[in-house]
């Protein structure tokens, strides 16, 4: 049966912020489309929302050594039959996206499909983004580490500063495109049809 709202929820998990930014951008592209739209932090209140309230889901979390939030991984295999049965899609934040090596791709692709298949959620649409690199605000350790690590990818290393890679544009046409695909209704036009 069709879900009966399309109110929209936005659930992410973050660790560093970027992927809250990454949140506050989807909705804000939804909200210009004239759509309604939740956005919840899974750390602070996955417990309180379920996906079968909702007309749509776009669920978001960022790659640490692997792994994503556990708030958003639980959630995610708790809603997972509620988030089959309507539009749903998924935001990888991470790093590696940043690579274009056929290698470091096939990789991302091989942990996207073995995360879905661990917590049988099967989105219609999904993308790996990338995220940032906020040295400044690491912690020395982390940054000693994220430094090391991020030099073996030739990537960026000037530890005095931050780097955002996201690219909002890209995000933006991601996200109106899901809209589009799921025939989401407008802010209004649910009380307008069941008057
Ligand atoms: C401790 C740590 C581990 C990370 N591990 C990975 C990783 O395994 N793969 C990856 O692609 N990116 C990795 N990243 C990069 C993050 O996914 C990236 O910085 C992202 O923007 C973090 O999003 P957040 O600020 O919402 O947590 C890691 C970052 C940190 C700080």
């Amino acid at each position: 049966m069709a879900p009966a709202t399309s109110r929209i929820l936005i659930l992410y998990g973050t660790t560093d912020g970027q992927t809250a930014k990454v949140a506050s951008a989807m909705a804000e592209t939804l909200r210009r489309l004239h759509l309604d739209v939740d956005v919840v932090n899974a750390a602070a209140s996955a417990g309180d929302v379920r996906a079968e309230e909702y007309g749509a889901v776009i669920v978001a979390a960022s790659v640490q050594a692997g792994k994503y939030q556990r708030t958003v991984t639980r959630w995610v295999r708790e809603n997972a039959a509620a988030l089959n049965g309507r539009p749903s899609a998924f935001i990888s934040v991470c790093l590696a996206a940043l690579q274009h090596k056929p290698e470091v791709v096939r990789d991302i692709e091989a942990r996207l499909q073995a995360w879905f298949a661990g917590s049988g959620w099967h989105p219609e649409m999904y993308r790996a983004i990338a995220g940032a690199l906020p040295y400044t605000r690491y912690p020395w350790w982390k940054r000693y580490m994220m430094r090391r690590i991020v030099a073996k990818a030739n990537g960026d290393t000037d530890t005095t500063r931050d780097y955002e890679y996201t690219d909002w544009a890209d995000l933006a046409a991601f996200v109106s495109a899901f809209a589009r695909r799921a025939a989401l209704t407008p802010r209004g036009d649910d009380e307008r049809l069941a008057s």
